[in-house]
């Protein structure tokens, strides 16, 4: 992401209007994560805008930063759910000093409506003191018994298998192996993989049905992943992309400035530089799902949002011809 001096924009109103083309629509909060359709993970159907736990449990990931509150982590769960989204993106790993993404989602959403699709990840871990360590194959039983207990649930609707960058090359076929005997034996139900290539797409495929691959993506992405997203519709599989709005920024988030491209866009629109790169990327293909992650019930509504917004082929094709963006796995 080139730095620029601009920031995001200010949030839109609840009733901002179109200013831009004749042709475009612009986003009102709130709006049911409805508005950008559907998708089928496997016998599973969710709603193509749905929300990442990353966020939740501290200013920054993984401990760093400042645990976030508890009752404002949940209010933003439960306003989720109420604004529609049934597809939520989770891991056991999620947790900072004092709060939990799987304890918090169960705090909130428990008893879990029935339409309600948590995805959760394997392969990486955390002790109890946050320190990162990878499993084995035998070892994902134990990483998806603990995201069981942690959410309160029998079984998990989709799995991914979180690639380690260092496996880049490698082969995924044994740890796929092991997740399939796990869904074999019920305590999963679909799988999906994640930080991967098209080979290793592929390998997993070889062994195992999936119905997701979960990819860093968004404006500005490179070729290689632009074709993996293309492949992912041509097979049937959803692309599910993180760091969507962080872009760039990854963990860090939305940081040092955006292109001057959406934020002309967003401008355009009066919404913010976010959800036109949520908008965006939900018109990448049907088969792609987004999950904004957030611990701002302001930041959610506004991405709520996003999923009715629609931009011009214009506005579309100035966006696609981004790039390039720092998006390494
Ligand atoms: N498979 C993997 O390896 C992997 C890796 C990373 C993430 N993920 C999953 O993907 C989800 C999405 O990724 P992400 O959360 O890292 O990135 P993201 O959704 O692209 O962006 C989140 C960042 O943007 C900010 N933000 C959100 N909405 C905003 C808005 N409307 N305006 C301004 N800022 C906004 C958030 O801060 P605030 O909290 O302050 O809003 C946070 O810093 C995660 O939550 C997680 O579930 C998976």
């Amino acid at each position: 992401m080139r730095p620029t001096t601009q920031t995001h924009a200010a949030p839109p109103t609840a009733t901002a209007t179109a200013t831009a083309t004749p042709t475009a629509t612009t986003a009102a909060a709130p709006t049911s994560a409805r508005a950008a359709g559907t998708w089928r993970l496997g016998d599973l159907t969710v709603n193509r805008l749905g929300f990442g736990a990353m966020r939740l449990t501290g200013t920054e990931p993984f401990g760093d930063g400042v645990p976030r509150d508890r009752e404002r982590s949940i209010g933003v769960l439960r306003r989720a759910v109420e604004l529609g989204v049934n597809h939520i993106d989770t891991a056991s790993f999620y947790f900072s000093a004092t709060r939990s993404a799987n304890e918090l989602i169960n705090r909130a959403l428990a008893p879990y409506p029935e339409d309600l699709v948590i995805t959760t990840k394997v392969w990486p871990g955390r002790d109890a003191s946050g320190d990162w360590w990878w499993a084995s194959p035998a070892q994902l039983r134990g990483q998806v018994e603990e995201n069981l207990r942690g959410l309160g649930r029998d079984h998990l609707d989709v799995v991914n298998l979180r690639v380690p960058p260092r496996l880049r090359d490698g082969s995924i076929a044994e740890h796929v192996g092991a997740l399939a005997e796990l869904r074999d034996a019920g305590l999963i139900r679909h799988l999906g993989v994640s930080n991967v290539t098209a080979a290793q797409v592929a390998q997993a495929r070889a062994v195992a049905p999936l119905v997701c691959v979960q990819n860093p993506y968004g404006i500005g992405a490179a070729q290689e992943s632009r074709d993996l997203l293309r492949l992912c519709g041509e097979l049937g599989l959803a692309f599910v992309p993180f760091f969507a709005i962080a872009g760039a920024g990854r963990e860090a988030g939305p940081v040092g400035g955006e292109h001057p491209e959406v934020s002309e866009v967003a401008e355009a629109h009066g919404v913010s530089p976010a959800q036109v790169r949520l908008a965006w990327t939900l018109a990448q293909g049907p088969h792609v799902l987004a999950i904004p992650g957030t611990g701002d019930p302001d930041h959610l509504a506004q991405n709520m949002a996003a999923g009715a917004l629609s931009l011009t082929p214009a506005e579309l094709a100035r966006l696609d011809a981004v790039r390039p963006a720092d998006m390494r796995r």
